[in-house]
């Protein structure tokens, strides 16, 4: 496995739509590998391929109970039910902002071995699901937060994620 440089703003890679995988190979399945090597290795809890320079439809992401990879990942539910908590993304350092979210979702697309895959998700993991999707279409979190600013010590990433706070943030962010 292998750490892959991460793409800040305004690198136009994060404002591409990317293009969706049309098989799931040993390549794609490497670069998932290296791309939560790279989550890891940021503090994150959630990476989408276009912040490692790759416009292909992939998240990876781990709250704390183990790694999820979705390949062409659609969010074919969105709950009405909307929840306003602090993000943050490896692409957007430095700063926070507080996003509105659906509490629950429902995912499908494939997972690393190409098999079709549909998962459930509620609050912190819903929230990094939604986070994530926005990537591949080019949305960062700052096109949706109200109340964008610098992170502060209160905000450090571990005691937020208890609360189910930020995202993809310094220590936790996405
Ligand atoms: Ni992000």
């Amino acid at each position: 496995m292998a750490t892959l440089d991460i793409k800040f703003l305004p690198d136009p890679i994060l404002r591409r739509k990317a293009r969706p995988v049309s098989r799931v190979d040993a390549r794609i399945q490497r670069l998932l590998d290296d791309m939560l090597e790279t989550m890891y290795a940021s503090n994150g809890v959630g990476l989408a391929a276009p912040q490692v320079g790759i416009s292909q439809r992939l998240i990876v992401l781990d709250i704390g109970d183990g790694p999820i990879r979705v390949v062409n990942p659609r969010l074919t539910f969105l709950g009405d039910e909307e929840e306003l908590a602090t993000e943050g993304c490896l692409s957007v350092p430095g700063v926070v902002g507080d996003v509105w979210r659906s509490l629950r979702i429902l995912v499908r697309g494939l997972d690393e071995n190409g098999r079709s895959l549909k998962l459930q998700a509620e609050g912190f993991l819903a929230r990094a699901f939604q986070h994530e999707v926005d990537h591949l279409d080019g949305v960062l979190f700052v096109d949706k937060a109200s109340d964008v600013r610098p992170i502060t010590t209160e905000e450090a990433p571990e005691e937020d994620l208890e609360e189910g706070a930020p995202l993809d943030q310094t220590a936790r962010s996405a």
